[in-house]
């Protein structure tokens, strides 16, 4: 078993990634610029918020955080990506979700600039990327395959089992998958809440990719030997012996799954750290584009 280590290949693309920022500022231009959209005070949000600042920094980018309440209405918040999308200085704009219930968060993200849309959650976002045109891919699928990528793993011809849905893991990954590119080319089959047999399908998978958010879902036995496996849940579970009261689960049974698997990513220190490797490169593609323009 391999580990597939997020640090190691999140640290290569961000190292790929300042070679270029270096080498804009050097040639005196402006670095690229993200605009965060933080509303409200949930834990988790603060916690990706915060690191999707920082890792900003360290790689050269700049990088602007908009704090608002947790009552902001609607039209404020709305007026508020307006104002980014007008912003000349700025290159990419993400909203960190989840929103307050009070606010379509559909809504929200279609009023950014589909040019400026770098977690790449906008319908023309989604739309290019369903028929393999170029687009901002959703940093978290993005990442994984940035993943594969370093590790150069083979999927060609695999079948790859995706189990969850949702817009903006789960299906982007599914797409992502079954495109003919080099990290791509699998049968891929996607699997959801209101799938029957799953351990049968999860077990005939060469490639499964987690992302349900239920912690420890995936066991061993529902895992072919040599599998290789892909770990996106991110779950804060009640754990009185950690200084945070919580610790940090994946959707994969990781103990029990790691010997039976050729690859696989730990949580944390897997897809999570990738994720935020590819909206930093979705940034710099806004930047470049935005600069030809
Ligand atoms: N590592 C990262 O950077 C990163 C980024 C984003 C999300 N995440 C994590 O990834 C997980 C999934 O996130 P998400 O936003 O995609 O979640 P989501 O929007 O809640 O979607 C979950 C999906 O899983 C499916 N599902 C739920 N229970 C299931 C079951 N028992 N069997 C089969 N399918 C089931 C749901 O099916 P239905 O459609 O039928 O309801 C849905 O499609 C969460 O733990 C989240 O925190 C991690």
């Amino acid at each position: 078993m391999q580990l597939l280590d997020g640090k190691i290949a999140s640290r290569a693309v961000k190292e790929q990634l300042k070679a270029k920022v270096d080498k804009i500022i050097a040639s005196g231009a402006r670095p690229p610029h993200l605009a965060v959209i933080l509303v409200g005070n949930n834990g988790a949000s603060e916690t990706y918020v915060a690191s999707k600042v920082k890792t900003c920094a360290e790689i050269g980018y700049q990088s602007t955080e908009i704090r608002r309440e947790v009552d902001i209405t609607e039209a404020d918040l709305l007026s508020e990506i307006q104002k980014l999308n007008n912003d000349v200085s700025v290159d990419g704009i993400l909203v960190q979700l989840p929103l307050p219930k009070h606010i379509d968060e559909k809504k929200v993200i279609a009023a950014i600039d589909p040019a400026k849309d770098v977690d790449g959650f906008h319908p023309v976002s989604a739309g290019n990327l369903t028929l393999g045109m170029p687009t901002f891919i959703p940093a978290t699928p993005y990442g994984i395959m940035l993943m594969l990528e370093h590790y150069n793993i083979s999927t060609k011809g695999k079948h790859a089992v995706v189990i969850g849905r949702s817009n903006i893991v789960g299906r982007p990954m599914s797409i992502l998958l079954s495109t003919n590119n080099p990290y791509g080319n699998c049968t891929v089959t996607l699997c959801h809440s209101h799938t029957p047999n799953l351990e049968e399908i999860c077990l005939q998978a060469d490639i499964v990719v987690a992302a349900l958010g239920r912690p420890g879902f995936v066991k061993a036995e529902m895992v072919k030997e040599g599998a290789i496996i892909i770990d996106v849940g991110i779950t804060r579970v009640e754990d009185a012996t950690a200084k945070k009261g919580f610790r940090i689960k994946g959707d994969v049974d990781f103990d029990a799954v790691a010997p039976k698997a050729s690859f696989i990513t730990p949580v944390p220190g897997g897809v999570g750290l990738m994720t935020i490797a590819g909206l930093l490169q979705n940034t710099l593609v806004a930047y470049e584009k935005r600069q030809q323009a």
